[in-house]
C-alpha cells in the first residue's frame, strides 16, 4: 500500500522518522522504494542529472518526463515532484496549472515548492484548497541562488526568525511537511517542536522529524557535494573500475569469451 500524507503526518506523531531521498528515472526509483525508503522526491536537483549548472532552467516538461518515469518504480513510498522555477511564483493560476499539471500527468501525490513568504503561502493554501498537496521548503532555497547563494541561510536572530516565521505560515496553509534545507541545528530544532507537520532536513541537523539527501550525492555519482552530504558510496569510482575493466578486455579481446572450441 502507497504511503499517503496523512501517514507521513502520523509518523511525526509516533515519532517515527521520515527517510526521504531524490529519484530520477525508473532504475533508481525501483530501488529506493524496494529498500524502504518512505519519500521520493522527483526534486529539480534533476539539474545535476541533466547536466545544468543550477536548477533554475529545468523545465515543467523535464520535470514531468522524469517524474512519470519514477512513478513506475514506486509502489510504497509517497512520491513528490518538485514544481522548478518560474512555473509557481508569477500567479497563483500559475502555480495551480503546474501543480495540476504534475498530478495528472504524473500520478504523484503531492507537490514540492520553495519560499514560505506571504505571497507562497496564499499560494500553498489556494493549492490546498484545491486538493493539491504540498510539501514547503525553507532555509536554503536552490531556485534563489542568484539572489542568496547557496550558503546556510537563518544564522542570525533575525534572517532565523524569518524562516520561522515562513515555516509557520506555511503550515498555517496547509502544508503536510516541510524540508528545511541549510540552517542551523537549533533553529532547525525550534521550528520541529513549534510544528505539528514534520520537518526534514537536509543540511538541518539532528532534531528533523526525518532526513533527505540528493541521491546522486549519497551515491558519490555528483561532480559538486554540498558541504552536508555523506557519500555511502563511490559508484564514480566503481562505475570507472568497471567500464576501464570492459575497456582492457575488449581491446585484448578477452570479452566476450570465445565459446566455440576455437572451430567457428
Ligand atoms: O531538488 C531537490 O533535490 C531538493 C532536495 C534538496 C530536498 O529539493
Amino acid at each position: 500500500m502507497a504511503l499517503t500524507t496523512q501517514q507521513l503526518m502520523q509518523y511525526k506523531r509516533q515519532e517515527r522518522l521520515i527517510v526521504a531521498l531524490t529519484a530520477w528515472d525508473y532504475a533508481i526509483a525501483k530501488v529506493l522504494d524496494a529498500a524502504g525508503v518512505d519519500l521520493i522526491l522527483v526534486g529539480d536537483s534533476l539539474a545535476g542529472v541533466l547536466g545544468y549548472e543550477t536548477t533554475v532552467p529545468v523545465t515543467l516538461n523535464e520535470i514531468v518526463h522524469h517524474a512519470k518515469a519514477v512513478r513506475r518504480g514506486v509502489n510504497r513510498a509517497l512520491l513528490v515532484v518538485d514544481l522548478p522555477f518560474l512555473t509557481y511564483q508569477a500567479s497563483q493560476e500559475q502555480a495551480m496549472y503546474s501543480a495540476g499539471r504534475v498530478l495528472k500527468e504524473t500520478g504523484a501525490q503531492a507537490v514540492k515548492l520553495e519560499g514560505g513568504y506571504p505571497a507562497m503561502a496564499e499560494t500553498v493554501a489556494r493549492l490546498v484548497q484545491a486538493g493539491i498537496p504540498v510539501m514547503g521548503h525553507v532555509g536554503l532555497t536552490p531556485q534563489s541562488i542568484h539572489q542568496f547563494g547557496l550558503r546556510q541561510q537563518g544564522k542570525s536572530l533575525e534572517t532565523g526568525e524569518q524562516i520561522l516565521a515562513e515555516a509557520i505560515a506555511l503550515e498555517a496553509a496547509g502544508a503536510f511537511a516541510i524540508v528545511l534545507e541549510h540552517i542551523p541545528d537549533q533553529l532547525a530544532l525550534q521550528i520541529t517542536q513549534k510544528l505539528t507537520i514534520p520537518t526534514i532536513g537536509i543540511g538541518a541537523g539532528p532534531h528533523c522529524d526525518g532526513q533527505v539527501l540528493v541521491t546522486a550525492d549519497l551515491l558519490g555519482l555528483s561532480e559538486r557535494q554540498p558541504p552536508f552530504a555523506k557519500i555511502y558510496v563511490n559508484l564514480r569510482e566503481i562505475i570507472t573500475q568497471a567500464v576501464q575493466n570492459f575497456g582492457v578486455e575488449v581491446r585484448e579481446g578477452k570479452f566476450p569469451e570465445d565459446k566455440s572450441g576455437g572451430d567457428n
